[in-house]
């Protein structure tokens, strides 16, 4: 399978970043999601020499990316890990106590995948050229897509992508990739798009200028294989809970199942209830202060230019000095 020439993924929300995670004088900067570096070059070119920025990654060959593009910056570690679990990392909780034991300044979760895995058809990300049915960010861990794929029933498999690919045709989708893996025809993205093709033709929905059909199908399996949603609340309250007082959180979603965490968690340590009635069960501790309460989009010159942006939104909140009770509703 030939690969064609990959493109540098191309920071989102980069002028948004820039301007609501502001860095100080030798700031703490925690990136999450580092990808091929693209946030933490131009979050470093503007920070001074006393600063300190530690990227995490899951994708061994995204740090390898980033390491080439930005390795000879004294201020910056690069650490293998997960936003899930790097808090129990012992060379992450090193850098904290040595750089930041009063807390982080700025945290970065740039959620997702990178352009580079989506443009390689060797990671099986993408339903637009041949490549083996991975879908691993880590490809080093887990199992493959075509593995997972392998463990599921109808209808397991049809809830899951109703549920992280917000399917509609879910159960006629997940029937139609289940007979082509026991007729022994599933074995590359193009096939398992195919399968997709055959309940929802892309003809018609070329002919209606709509979104591939195949897009939702592969997002689902891509979350599931990589269990994206699982623990993301938990990291997002961990990265908001390391900030020092007046340090920001900043989460950029690209779709609606992420948004809603984000949303959710920030509002929750906002002192903010959203259950059912209105009514909190209990006095909220407010650890955090929403900025741009809504998040911010991408405006009309980078969602033209990059098309990846257009579904991006940057959720931000500040830490509070102290937490706070609250008992005001929205
Ligand atoms: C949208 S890209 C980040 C791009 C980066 N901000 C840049 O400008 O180059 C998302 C990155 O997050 C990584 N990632 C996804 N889930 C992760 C997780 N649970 N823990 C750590 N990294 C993760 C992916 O491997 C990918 O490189």
């Amino acid at each position: 399978m030939a690969t064609p020439e990959l493109t540098l993924h191309v920071p989102v929300l980069l002028q948004e970043v820039l301007d609501n995670l502001p860095v100080p004088a030798a700031g703490r900067v925690l990136d999450l999601t580092l990808g091929l570096g693209g946030h933490a070059e131009a979050i470093l070119a503007r920070a001074d020499a006393g600063t300190r920025y530690l990227g995490v990654d899951r994708d061994p060959r995204a740090r390898e990316r980033a390491l080439a593009r930005l390795g000879g910056d004294p201020r910056l570690t690069i650490l293998a890990g997960t936003y899930e679990d790097i808090w129990e990392d012992d060379c992450f909780q090193g850098w904290m106590l040595a750089e930041a034991p009063e807390g982080l300044d700025a945290v970065l979760m740039d959620l997702g995948v990178s352009s580079l895995q989506l443009k390689d058809p060797e990671r099986g990300f993408s339903f637009q050229a041949e490549g083996p049915l991975d879908m691993r960010m880590d490809p080093e861990t887990g199992i493959t897509a075509l593995e997972w794929l392998s463990g599921q029933s109808d209808a397991t498999l049809a809830d899951a992508i109703y549920a992280y690919g917000e399917e509609r045709a879910s159960r006629p989708v997940a029937r139609a990739i289940l007979r082509s893996l026991h007729a022994g025809t599933l074995h590359t993205t193009l096939d398992l798009a195919a399968a997709v093709y055959t309940v929802l033709p892309r003809e018609v929905a070329r002919r209606k200028k709509q979104i591939d059909p195949a897009t939702r199908t592969f997002q689902a399996i891509r979350i599931a294989v990589n269990g994206e949603l699982e623990r993301l609340a938990k990291a997002i309250a961990q990265a908001a809970l390391s900030l020092k007082p007046g340090g920001r959180l900043g989460v950029i979603s690209f779709h609606s199942l992420e948004d809603r965490i984000a949303k959710q968690t920030l509002r929750r340590l906002s002192g903010i209830y959203d259950g059912p009635g209105r009514s909190a069960p209990e006095v909220l501790p407010r650890h955090l202060r929403l900025i741009h309460a809504g998040g911010l989009k991408a405006g009309e010159a980078e969602a033209g230019a990059n098309p990846p942006s257009r579904s991006a939104r940057l959720r931000i909140a500040e830490r509070l000095d102290c937490p706070q009770p609250t008992r005001t509703k929205p």
